[in-house]
This record gives structure tokens, C-alpha cells and sequence, in this order.
């Protein structure tokens, strides 16, 4: 099966009370160990590609023909979508002539009538392609790629006005922040996604920030609409932590362990296992 766009996998999702993972990518190790989770937990899986990672992995071009080719080289079956994470005007529109099966617009830090105009305007150019489309209404906390925000909650009116636009799925702060979760975080605001999803009429919500939510609030949000969960840090740490492991036991000085495809062999098989129990925790495993 080719790569295809979400629309189908998240409808789905939020009919039947789960959540599709979206995993940011950052080179073919990510994207290798994040396609053979997802074949293993028969899940189907949305790979994020943030615009800086499309960058580091040598444009948008370059992306789509790897992810394609690794995908296919893999023979992976469950369904999956080369996704354009908080996308510019500019970005999505490359992303939907470079080949991605969907995209986020982010016009979350316009204000709100040009949010609305150029997210109109976005949604138009992603359908014509057979693409499928995520919008944001109010920022989500924390940095990522060097964009910081402070994180608010989405008024419900605008994101009822974005989701009469025929928006695919809508990202909404509800208190949500990239990156690790400080420890005085007061937690996701259930009262303002509930209000969200009503005042949408159910249309699937993404929640920003997966990494070190507590996994009652992660049943709670996809209870309440959640249908989409982006996850990045967590993957990080984990790779970060086996490879630190396998260096500091000196494994790198044994034998060839100095060979990049040992090397990095821990950091892509820690990932794959912890996609494995994120998509066991999220509903999605055996939905493919
Ligand atoms: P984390 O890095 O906190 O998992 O957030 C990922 C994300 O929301 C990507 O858009």
C-alpha cells in the first residue's frame, strides 16, 4: 500500500474511541524503527516531520523519496501518512507539491481573521491533492525547533469557525506544552477540550505534546475527542538514553562496536519498543 493521506485512519480513530500516534522523524533510523513498530503492533501510524527536521534530512523532496522507498523496501502494510508538523504558509504548500499525504497548517501565532483566511485558503490546496489537513487554534506551550509559545487554551468560537472550515482534525490548546512537562504543570484542561469537542460536533482533536502525560489524563483526552497524539521528546530520550547506555558499558570499544549500524542499533530498537506500547496505550495496535 502506498502512503496515504490521514483522513480515513483519524475518522476512524475517533469513531472507535482510540488515538493514531503522529511520531516525529528525524532521519532513516526514526523512520525505520517507527515503520516496523507500527507493522508489528498492526497499527496504522502517522510520521511528523517538523519543517527544521525536513531541513536537517535535506528538504522536503528528499523526505518523501525516503520514507517512500523505506516504507516500500520494508513491505509495510498498515496504513501510514508522511505528516508536516506546525507547518508555515510557505512549508505546507511545499509539502503538498513535494508529495506529504498531509499536513498542520500552524497559523496559531496570526491573528485570528488571518489565521482563518490562509487556513481556508491551505485547506483548499491540501484537498485538491487528496491531502489531509490539521489546523491550530491557540499555541501550544513549551519550544520546539527554536519556536517558543506559551501555551493558552483555544477559545471554543474560533475553533468552532475553523472546523466549519472542513478541517480534517484540529490541534486546540487545552494546556498541552512541547517538550518535558515542568513539574508544576497543572495538568490538561478537560472542561475546554469537552466544550471543544461539542461545539465542533465531534471533530477529531490532536493533542500536541504527548511526551510524559500521564496515562489516565491520555485515556481522559481520547475519551473526550482526542484522536490524534504527537509524540517527539519522548522518542528522543529514549534513543538518547540507550545509546548512552551502550557507550558508557564500553560496548563501542568491543569488537566492531564502533560500527554505526551497532552503534545506533540500541537508540532504533529503544524507540521501536517504546512506539510498540505507545500505540498499545493509545488504542490503536491491532486497528490496522
Ligand atoms: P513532544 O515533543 O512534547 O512529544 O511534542 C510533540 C509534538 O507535539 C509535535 O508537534
Amino acid at each position: 500500500m502506498a502512503l496515504v493521506s490521514a483522513t480515513e485512519m483519524i475518522n476512524k480513530a475517533h469513531a472507535g474511541h482510540y488515538a493514531v500516534g503522529a511520531f516525529n522523524i528525524n532521519n532513516m533510523e526514526w523512520t525505520k524503527a517507527i515503520l516496523l513498530a507500527a507493522e508489528e503492533a498492526k497499527s496504522p501510524v502517522m510520521l511528523g516531520v517538523s519543517e527544521g527536521a525536513g531541513k536537517y534530512m535535506c528538504g522536503f523532496k528528499n523526505v518523501v523519496a525516503m520514507v517512500r522507498e523505506i516504507h516500500d523496501f520494508l513491505g509495510i502494510t498498515v496504513p501510514v501518512a508522511l505528516h508536516l508538523d506546525h507547518g508555515t504558509y510557505d512549508g505546507a504548500k511545499a509539502c503538498i507539491e513535494a508529495g506529504f499525504t498531509s499536513v498542520m497548517f500552524d497559523g496559531s501565532h496570526y491573528p485570528f481573521e488571518e489565521n482563518l483566511e490562509k487556513s481556508k485558503e491551505m485547506i483548499a490546496l491540501a484537498h485538491a491533492k487528496g491531502c489531509s489537513i490539521e489546523c491550530e487554534v491557540g499555541g501550544i506551550g513549551g519550544e520546539e525547533d527554536g519556536v517558543t509559545s506559551m501555551g493558552e487554551l483555544a477559545d471554543p468560537k474560533e475553533c468552532e469557525t475553523i472546523a466549519g472550515l472542513g478541517v480534517d482534525f484540529l490541534a486546540a490548546g487545552i494546556g498541552n506544552i512541547h517538550g518535558k512537562y515542568p513539574t508544576d504543570w497543572k495538568g490538561l484542561n478537560f472542561d475546554r477540550l469537552g466544550e471543544i469537542q461539542n461545539i465542533t460536533n465531534g471533530k477529531p482533536l490532536v493533542l500536541h505534546g504527548g511526551s510524559g502525560i500521564p496515562a489516565d489524563q491520555i485515556a481522559k483526552a481520547i475519551s473526550l475527542g482526542v484522536s490524534k497524539i504527537n509524540v517527539n521528546t519522548e522518542l528522543q530520550l529514549e534513543f538518547a538514553a540507550a545509546t548512552r547506555k551502550y557507550i558508557e558499558a564500553g560496548k563501542d570499544q568491543e569488537g566492531k562496536g564502533y560500527d554505526p549500524r551497532k552503534l545506533l542499533k540500541p537508540g532504533a530498537d529503544a524507540i521501536q519498543a517504546k512506539v510498540v506500547a505507545m500505540m498499545e496505550q493509545f488504542g490503536s495496535a491491532g486497528k490496522a
